[in-house]
């Protein structure tokens, strides 16, 4: 199983989820979180003159999927969540050991 961090813009939740759900992904875990990439946030102009703001808000999508999925969700998550500019965002795959579903006990996939 491998797991899919997906950080970003704040809008782009919606489309996102709905992208997921069509190839068939339902269960997924989402937050608020603040965040920087290369730019170090972005810089402002106020009435007393440029500031910046370190983090940004964005949203992070966690989900742990069957390990034949993976490809296929990160290009939809990459399509539903790109207008094309900086601050896009990011997505960290990593390795999931086990899972299990507290009602049942299922183990592994058959968890998710
Ligand atoms: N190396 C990283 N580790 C953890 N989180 C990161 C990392 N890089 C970016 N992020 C998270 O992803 C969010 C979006 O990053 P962002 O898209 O700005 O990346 P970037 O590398 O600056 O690319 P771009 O130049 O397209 O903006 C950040 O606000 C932060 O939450
Ligand atoms: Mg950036």
């Amino acid at each position: 199983m491998k797991k899919i961090e997906a950080i970003f813009k704040c809008e782009k939740l919606n489309d996102v989820k709905d992208a997921l759900e069509v190839i068939g992904h339902i269960g997924m875990t989402v937050s608020e979180v603040q965040g920087r990439g290369v730019q170090r946030g972005i810089a402002l102009k106020g009435r007393v003159g440029e500031y910046r703001v370190d983090f940004l808000p964005k949203m992070k999508l966690e989900m742990v999927i069957r390990d034949e999925d993976c490809d296929e969700a990160v290009d939809i998550i990459c399509e539903a969540a790109r207008n094309g500019g900086i601050g896009d965002g990011k997505i960290f795959i990593s390795e999931v050991a086990e899972a299990v579903r507290i009602r049942t006990g299922e183990k592994g996939p058959d968890a998710l």
